[in-house]
């Protein structure tokens, strides 16, 4: 098929690169002339492992282009996978994805094309972006718009660093639309996926249990709820994990154990039961967001889902409070923060919790160094101003420093010399921030050891 993808983020690129890897002919546009410039020359503009190398197994299918009003005429699906940013309120801005279904009516000349909202929008904005599109080509091409279009939504549910994964061996596929005629199209175009009849790439090899991938067909707005309360589950399930931690720290309990315990029971699963300091990244705080304040739209409140938002920034806070508690006075410390990313295997900074705990350390009169392996480059250009002290590499973290804290468990972070760390270190004060790291060898070393209960 032919297929257009707007907005060259996280989700359009993955999926451009996918559905281009699977044979369709796919065209990738973006309104940043710099990142198509990169993206014809086989770089990526994100760091995700693996992207680089199916781009160029896909290369022949994939096109580049900075220009909407060519790249969307021949099309069979359109994909809008422009950025929703938290506006200062807290609400997605939905600037750019009426720009772009205006300009899909503008330049649409065709006689059928099913646009699917892949970025995640609110609740309700399938209708929209339709009204959008045929009030724009009512408008250039003086006549209704009436079979032409049809609008789908396609939640995506990929996890960044794990991006192609999660997309070729999806545990299922959501498509949504009030017209069957889009459901069947998206059918057709997901096959090789539901099926898994594509040929795995080497270094993508396909999970050997994996069976055909269930298809949720269904309507717009349940499609659209499905990936809030996705999200907002799996953000829940943390910080209930997160909240019994307090309590397991009181009693005395390890909650590593705890949490195994309770995950394998397979009505709750193993899985998003890692207690820490808290989740971070572009999605579990905006869509927690957006569905209390969907929600207060029908004047609903959303209890638990805030519950779980408190819980997930009062993690921030315990970072704060341990060292505290444990060095006395934080004025004139020196903390050395271990990543910065929001997890491992990525760059993004989004909602990171490292970039709240460094503020509220810096708040308190601390001297803050950093390191990460791969976010250093995004941290000096989007956090220059926060003052942190950027480090070449683990061991400059931990210079003079009175306390090191695990914010991101890399897995070079596990393999450091420890040993050779602490002779660097003013006082040997560990947090381990993600419960990650080996106790008992830290304590060998000399260490004292908090974890996360
Ligand atoms: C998430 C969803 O998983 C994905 O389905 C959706 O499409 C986008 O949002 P992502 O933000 O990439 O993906 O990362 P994810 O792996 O879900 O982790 C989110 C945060 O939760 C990270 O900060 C991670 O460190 C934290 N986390 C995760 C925990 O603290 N404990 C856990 O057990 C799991």
């Amino acid at each position: 098929m032919n297929v257009s993808i707007i907005g060259t983020g996280y989700v359009g690129l993955t999926t451009g690169v996918c559905l281009g890897y699977l044979g369709h002919k796919v065209t990738c546009i973006d309104s940043d002339e710099k990142k198509i410039a990169l993206l014809r020359s086989g770089k990526t503009p994100i760091y995700e492992p693996y992207l680089t190398e199916l781009m160029a197994e896909a290369q022949p299918n994939l096109r580049f282009c900075s220009n909407l009003a060519g790249a969307v005429n021949n099309a069979d699906v359109i994909f809008i996978a422009v950025g929703t940013p938290p506006a200062p309120d807290g609400s997605p801005d939905l600037r750019y994805l009426s720009q772009v279904a205006r300009g899909i009516g503008e330049h649409y000349a065709g006689d059928f094309v099913v646009v699917v909202n892949k970025s995640t929008v609110p609740i309700g904005s399938g209708n929209w972006v339709d009204s959008l599109i045929r009030e724009s080509y009512e408008q250039h091409h003086g006549r209704k718009a009436n079979g032409n279009f049809c609008v789908a939504s396609n939640p995506e549910f990929l996890r960044e660093g794990t991006a192609l994964h999660d997309s070729l061996y999806a545990d299922r596929v959501v498509v949504g639309s009030d017209d069957s005629r889009a459901l069947e199209v998206l059918y057709s175009l997901y096959r090789p996926i539901l099926d898994q009849t594509f040929a795995a790439p080497t270094y993508l090899p396909r999970p050997e249990r994996i069976g055909a991938v269930p298809l949720i067909s269904t309507d717009l707005a349940s499609a659209e709820l499905i990936k809030y309360a996705a999200n907002a589950f799996l953000a829940l399930k943390i910080s209930y994990i997160n909240e019994i931690s307090h309590l397991a720290e009181k009693v005395g309990a390890d909650i590593a154990q705890v949490g195994k315990g309770i995950g394998l029971d397979a009505r709750i699963g193993t899985r998003f039961l890692q207690a820490g300091i808290g989740w971070g990244g572009s999605c579990f705080g905006k869509d927690t967001s957006a569905l209390v304040s969907t929600a207060k739209e029908y004047n609903l409140t959303m209890p638990i889902v805030q519950a779980a938002r408190d819980v997930n920034s009062r993690q921030r806070d315990r970072v704060v409070a341990k060292l505290l508690g444990e060095l006395k006075i934080l004025k004139g410390r020196t903390i050395g923060l271990l990543g910065l990313a929001f997890k491992p295997n990525t760059d993004d900074l989004r909602e990171a919790p490292a970039i709240d705990i460094a503020k509220k350390l810096i708040d308190r009169g601390c001297k803050v160094r950093v390191h990460d392996p791969v976010a250093m480059e995004r941290f000096q250009q989007e956090y220059a101003t926060l003052g942190a002290i950027c480090c070449d590499s683990p061991e400059e973290v931990a210079d003079e420093a009175d306390a090191l804290v695990l914010v991101t468990e890399w897995p070079e972070y596990r393999e450091l010399d420890f040993e050779a760390l602490a002779a660097r270190m003013h006082c040997r004060v560990i947090l381990d921030g993600r419960n990650a790291l080996d106790r008992a060898r830290l304590t060998r070393f000399g260490y004292r050891y908090i974890g996360i209960a």
